[in-house]
C-alpha cells in the first residue's frame, strides 16, 4: 500500500528482519530528543551525544538496534514498517505480554515504535492493529515518550486513553526529601510479617475501588503472611517500614531496575533503582510517612552506586499521582490502552 503525504511517497509494508538496523536509528533519533528533555535517561545510551558530531549516534544507534532486535525475536511479534525516498521513515512492532489481567493482548513497548513524522502514527497503527483485531486481539497497549505532546495526541486520536506512568528522580543527596519527625524508618525484620501482610493489601484494595478499577485480584492475606514470612529478609528486594507511636503503618520495597520486567529498552536507564512496592495505611497519611520511606530508598539505591530512581503508577490512582510527583519524580514514558470493544 501506498499513501501521498504532500510531495513525499510513503509506502507501508511487513516490518522485516532488514528494517532492525534502521529501525534502531530512527529510535536512537527519538530516545536523543527524549533526554534532551529528561537527562536521566541519558544513561540508556545517548549520554554525551551531540547532533554535531559526525560520530554521533554510533553507540546509540548500535545500543536502539539492540533493543528492536529484542523484540523483533519475541513470540508472537509483528509489525509495520514506513518506507520513504529515504528509506525507513517509520515503524511500529507489537509483542504480546503474557498474563491474563492484560486481557487479549498486544503491546507496543518503548523500543516498539519511532516516527521521522508524526502523521505515520495512525497509518502504522492501522494497519497493524487490522490483523491483530481480526485476531481477537483487542486489548492493545503502547509505552510513549512522555514530552511528545504531539505524538500523545496522535495514539489518543486513536482511542488510547492514560493508563499508568513511569516517573524517574534523580537521587542526589541534595535533593532529597526530608524524612517526617515522628517516623522512623528501619529495614523490615521477621516480627514485621504480619504488618507487611496488612500493608501488602492496601494498594490492591485501594486499586480496586474508583476511580482505578482494577481487574488484579486482591491477594489472600494468608498467603501474603507466608510470603512475608521469609520475603522481609530477600537483599534482592530490600523492604523498609515506616514506624510511628511504636506501630508499623508504612511500607516499601526496591530493588535494581533490571529486576523489573516492565521497563525495556530506552525505558531502562543504567544505573537506576526501582521502587516497586509502598503503602501506607489509610489512617496515617498525609503526615509524610511515604516521604520518610522514600528518603531510606534514596539512601539504598544511592549505596548501590545508582544515579536515578525510577518507579511507576496508575494513571488514575490519584494518591500515587500527587505523591509521587510531588515528591520528585517526573513523568518519563506513559502507558497508554485501548480496549476495542463498542
Ligand atoms: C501513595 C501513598 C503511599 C502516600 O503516602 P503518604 O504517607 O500519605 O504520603 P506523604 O504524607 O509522605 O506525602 C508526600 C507528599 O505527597 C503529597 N500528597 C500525598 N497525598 C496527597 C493527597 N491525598 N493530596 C494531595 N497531596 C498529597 C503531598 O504533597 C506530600 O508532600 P508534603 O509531605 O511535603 O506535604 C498512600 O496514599 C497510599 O498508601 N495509598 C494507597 C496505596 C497506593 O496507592 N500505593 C502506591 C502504589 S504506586
Amino acid at each position: 500500500m501506498t499513501s501521498t503525504r504532500e510531495s513525499t511517497t510513503v509506502e507501508l509494508r511487513p516490518f522485516g528482519d532488514d528494517d532492525v538496523a534502521p529501525a534502531g536509528l530512527l529510535l536512537a533519533a527519538r530516545h536523543r530528543a527524549h533526554v534532551r528533555s529528561q537527562p536521566l535517561l541519558a544513561a540508556s545510551g545517548t549520554a554525551g551525544v551531540s547532533d554535531a558530531d559526525p560520530t554521533a549516534g554510533v553507540t546509540e544507534a548500535s545500543r536502539a538496534a539492540a533493543h528492536v532486535a529484542e523484540l523483533w525475536t519475541a513470540a508472537g511479534v509483528n509489525g509495520w514498517a514506513a518506507e520513504g525516498g529515504d528509506g525507513l521513515c517509520g515503524y511500529l512492532i507489537g509483542m504480546p505480554r503474557r498474563g491474563a489481567a492484560w486481557g487479549p493482548n498486544m503491546w507496543v513497548e518503548a523500543a516498539g515504535h519511532a516516527v521521522t513524522s508524526t502523521d505515520l502514527v495512525a497509518p502504522l497503527y492501522a494497519r497493524a492493529s487490522e490483523s491483530w483485531v481480526a485476531d481477537g486481539i483487542v486489548a492493545h497497549y503502547a509505552v510513549v515518550p512522555a514530552h511528545d505532546r504531539t505524538v500523545l495526541d496522535e495514539w489518543a486520536a486513536l482511542g488510547f486513553g492514560g493508563q499508568h506512568v513511569h516517573g524517574i528522580r534523580s537521587v542526589d543527596p541534595g535533593l532529597d526529601p526530608v524524612p517526617a519527625s515522628g517516623v522512623e524508618v528501619r529495614r523490615a525484620r521477621s516480627d514485621d510479617a504480619d504488618a507487611l501482610a496488612e500493608l501488602d493489601l492496601v494498594p490492591a484494595e485501594h486499586q480496586s475501588r474508583s476511580p482505578v478499577f482494577s481487574a488484579a485480584p486482591v491477594p489472600d492475606r494468608a498467603e501474603l503472611r507466608a510470603e512475608w514470612a521469609t520475603g522481609w529478609a530477600d537483599e534482592r528486594y530490600p523492604t523498609f517500614v515506616a514506624v510511628r507511636d511504636g506501630v508499623v503503618v508504612g511500607a516499601t520495597t526496591c530493588c535494581l531496575l533490571v529486576e523489573s520486567s516492565m521497563h525495556l529498552g530506552p525505558a531502562r536507564p543504567d544505573g537506576a533503582a526501582f521502587l516497586g512496592f509502598a503503602a501506607v495505611l489509610p489512617a496515617h497519611r498525609g503526615h509524610g510517612v511515604a516521604r520518610s520511606l522514600i528518603a531510606a530508598v534514596l539512601d539504598w539505591s544511592r549505596r548501590q552506586g545508582c544515579s536515578s530512581l525510577v518507579i511507576d503508577w496508575r494513571s488514575t490512582n490519584r494518591e500515587s499521582s500527587r505523591t509521587w510527583r510531588a515528591l520528585g519524580f517526573s513523568e518519563t514514558f506513559r502507558r497508554l490502552h485501548r480496549h476495542v470493544a463498542y
